[in-house]
């Protein structure tokens, strides 16, 4: 199994034997990191990577945003602005546990693909910067983890440089996140004279001068002499001293249950720059972070220790290697094992689908899997069979729930400059939505398609791509509509009478689902109260 990852690092990680079994499942880790931009994401993942051996060098990650190409830096765009537009995932083994990091864009705007990536993951690292604390995005990114019940491990960064009060910070998250907080970790000075960290009731103190090797060292307690020797300003190891005292007896303890349900959060203090504390996280996530849980289809829940294997696509990504025009359905395995060669169900259409060459990724590269189990994300080469959402199975007729569609915040219909092209346009925009880069509405009175996007970033992304990719120069016009919502009844006819009399604010969406279009909140809201039989709704399953 794995048997091309190389577990490089000889120390394994301390798991306490919880998790010291052979069982596939139960080793698994799958987690995505939230943050806000500039907190450090890109170099903790790079040193998270370096821990699993999946890189050689550090720097290897944050050569993408340097413009250095790489395989997923296939973008102009993404080149140009320096930022990773795309989803990727990254496997690596530390330990005992195989790990499944999915990387999230790392831009400001809102957008799905971020969205769909958590519906994927068991876990999530909240990383924050001790100057700042918690910011707008990390908020919203943990809102939606929130949604899911998605067990929340935090990582206080940056503490070598001028921070925050640690309580201040713990305070912060608990008021702002109504999430409890239980510090594994409390710091040993901060900025200037940061000097470690003390693992809190194990009397054990990681040295920041100390190899990241050399482990922790044994202390007697707070009142240590150590701790006078490496906080050396006049008084300051006193006040240390109390700080610690306060975290050690007056905050919550970690509590498994409360931080599997969502409820509680353990907190790591270090910095990713100096590659400090980054090793007591991966031992912690190991430790505690839960391994594939259940996934909810439309007939039952799925345990991802059920024999037959189930999966669904939550990402689709094209051209990640510019020399091969391929298509990668991301699909996350939800149970059983998957086998290259193996023939699966695609629900949707009925059909038969070989897996041939399914794919693990890795920070550089990507490989064939010949086994995948619960918990694992594979790459799935197609030419446009499989679309976002999509489910997999053995046969079994299930759907899996919950990979969304929001509704979008901006509306433009497309310009395309050369009438003759139209026909290869509705082709490119039928591929560019079941990639889910843009959301595409054909309006019912046959006028122009209209795309529909949550992040302005995406109609760059939409305009860069039909150009770079189909050879279609296409601008955008306004519309006279701002929001949208997919429209049901629990009768078709009442649809009907809806459809009839909004002619040309209706419009279908790829699935063919009836979409209303309308000018301003405010007419949106005088037609719900109107039609008291639709439902207005803002979100769709992917069906
Ligand atoms: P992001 O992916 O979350 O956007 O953050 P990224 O890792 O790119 O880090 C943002 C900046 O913060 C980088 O500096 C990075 O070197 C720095 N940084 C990350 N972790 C730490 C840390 O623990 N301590 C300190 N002091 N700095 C840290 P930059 O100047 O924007 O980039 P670069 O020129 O250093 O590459």
């Amino acid at each position: 199994m794995h048997a091309m990852l190389m577990q490089t690092d000889p120390k394994p990680a301390s798991t306490d034997g919880a998790n010291k079994t052979a069982d596939p499942v139960a080793r698994r880790r799958t987690f995505a990191i939230i943050s806000h931009p500039d907190a450090g994401k890109t170099t903790l993942t790079e040193k998270l990577l370096l821990f699993g051996g999946a890189i050689q060098l550090a720097g290897e990650v944050k050569a993408k945003r340097n413009r250095v190409s790489t395989r997923s830096d296939w973008m102009g765009i993404e080149k140009e602005r320096g930022i990773s537009v795309v989803t990727s995932v990254m496997t690596f083994e530390y330990g005992d546990c195989v790990f499944n990091l999915l990387d999230t864009p790392g831009h400001e705007d809102f957008s799905e693909d971020t969205y769909r990536t958590l519906t994927a993951v068991d876990s999530a690292v909240m990383v924050i910067d001790a100057a700042k604390g918690i910011e707008a995005r990390t908020r919203k990114l943990f809102e939606v983890c929130r949604l899911r019940d998605i067990p929340i491990v935090t990582f206080v960064n940056k503490l070598d440089r001028e921070a925050r009060d640690p309580f201040e910070l713990l305070d912060e998250i608990e008021k702002t996140l109504a999430l409890d907080v239980a510090p594994v970790t409390w710091p040993i000075g901060r900025g200037r004279s940061f000097a470690g960290t003390y693992d809190l009731g194990n009397n054990r103190v990681r040295r920041l001068d100390a190899a990241d090797d050399a482990g922790t060292v044994p202390v007697s307690g707070i009142d240590d002499p150590l701790f006078d020797q490496l906080l050396t300003e006049q008084g300051e190891a006193a006040t240390w001293r109390e700080e610690a005292e306060l975290a050690e007896g007056g905050l919550k303890r970690f509590d498994l249950a409360a931080f599997r349900e969502g409820h509680l959060t353990p907190v790591f203090f270090g910095s990713a720059l100096r590659n400090f504390g980054v090793r007591d996280l991966i031992d912690g996530l190991a430790r505690v972070a839960p391994p594939p849980r259940g996934q909810d289809a439309d007939k039952r829940r799925i345990e991802p220790t059920e024999p037959k294997m189930t999966g669904f696509v939550f990402k689709i990504q094209a051209n990640m290697d510019p020399n091969h025009r391929d298509r990668i359905a991301f699909m996350r395995v939800c149970s059983g094992q998957l086998r290259r060669g193996m023939k699966a169900k695609l629900v949707r259409t009925g059909k038969p689908i070989p897996l041939t060459a399914p794919q693990f990724f890795f920070a550089q590269d990507r490989a064939i899997a010949d086994e995948a189990f619960a918990g694992d994300v594979v790459g799935i080469p197609n030419h446009g069979t499989l679309r976002i959402g999509d489910t997999l199975t053995e046969g079994e007729e299930i759907v899996f729930r919950g990979v969304p569609s929001f509704a979008p915040e901006i509306m433009r219909r497309i310009k395309l400059g050369d009438a003759m092209k139209a026909k290869k346009l509705k082709e490119a925009l039928q591929q560019m939505g079941e990639e889910g880069v843009v959301q595409v509405f054909v309006p019912q009175d046959g006028s122009q398609a209209i795309v529909g996007v949550v992040g302005a970033l995406q109609l760059d992304v939409l305009k860069e791509r039909l150009q770079a990719e189909y050879g279609l120069p296409v601008d955008y016009d306004q519309t006279r509509f701002s929001v949208c919502r997919w429209i049901e009844s629990d009768t078709e006819i009442e649809i009907d009478k809806f459809v009839e009399s909004h002619g040309s604010a209706m419009a279908k969406d790829l699935d063919g689902a009836p979409v209303f279009m309308a000018a301003t909140a405010f007419s949106l809201r005088y037609e719900q109260e109107r039609w008291e039989k639709i439902r207005f709704t803002d979100v769709k399953d992917y069906q």
